[in-house]
């Protein structure tokens, strides 16, 4: 097996934390960068491992490269699980981060529930380009909601979001930090271990 991964994603944040983690397994990575005819991936599944698992097949398939992806949400409680596998589209098709953030809050206070209980949820999987899929895997981070949003690293709903533990949000944390307790890092230190365990 060759010990190149091509990394399923143009979100920049997401790039960052998947080569911090997986860095030092002894493989080499190419991204999406480098394929700018490739479009983009479906994510019709009802679940995060099913769209991580259709990303890497598509990205494997239409590169011909051995091909990670993954598939990411937020779940608030008080919202019934949402915005879930529905995170990136939750204030339409182009919504910019802030749109997301903003709408989240305002259903979070028409709820009108103090409930603020909430964890981020990835799944990260990796397909062959013959379309056999090699290895999933999940991680969970549990926390709370914000009452308004903090700090200007990370992307995508971080200034919302405190992980159990902490009192800081993902957008205030240092970035060692949540890559260590992310849902996303949770997830590659088990895909580390696949890649790891892999002969050349
Ligand atoms: P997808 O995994 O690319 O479908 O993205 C899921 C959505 O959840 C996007 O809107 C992301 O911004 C958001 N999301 C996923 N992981 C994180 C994270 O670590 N921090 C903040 N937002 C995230």
């Amino acid at each position: 097996m060759s010990k190149s991964l091509l990394l399923g994603t143009r979100n920049p944040g997401k790039l960052k934390e998947i080569t911090n983690i997986l860095g030092d397994s002894g493989w080499s990575f190419c991204s999406l960068e480098e394929f700018p005819n490739v479009g983009c991936a479906d994510e019709n599944g009802n679940t995060y491992g099913d769209n991580a698992i259709a990303k890497a097949r598509f990205y494997a398939s239409a590169t011909g490269l051995l091909a990670l992806a993954d598939d990411s949400g937020l779940e608030v409680e008080a919202l019934g699980g949402a915005p879930g596998v529905f995170s990136a589209r939750y204030a339409g098709e182009n919504a910019s981060d802030g749109d997301r953030r903003a709408l989240l809050l305002s259903e979070l206070a028409k709820s009108g529930s103090t409930d603020r209980k909430a964890r981020f949820v990835a799944a990260v999987a990796i397909a062959h380009a013959a379309g056999d899929l090699l290895n999933v895997s999940e991680g969970i981070c549990e926390g709370i909601i914000t009452l308004a949003p903090r700090g200007n690293s990370g992307f995508g709903y971080d200034p919302l979001f405190i992980p159990d533990g902490y009192n800081q949000t993902f957008a205030e944390l240092p970035e060692d930090i949540k890559n260590r307790i992310s849902h996303r890092s949770l997830a590659l230190m088990q895909t580390k271990l696949f890649l790891l365990s892999c002969k050349s």
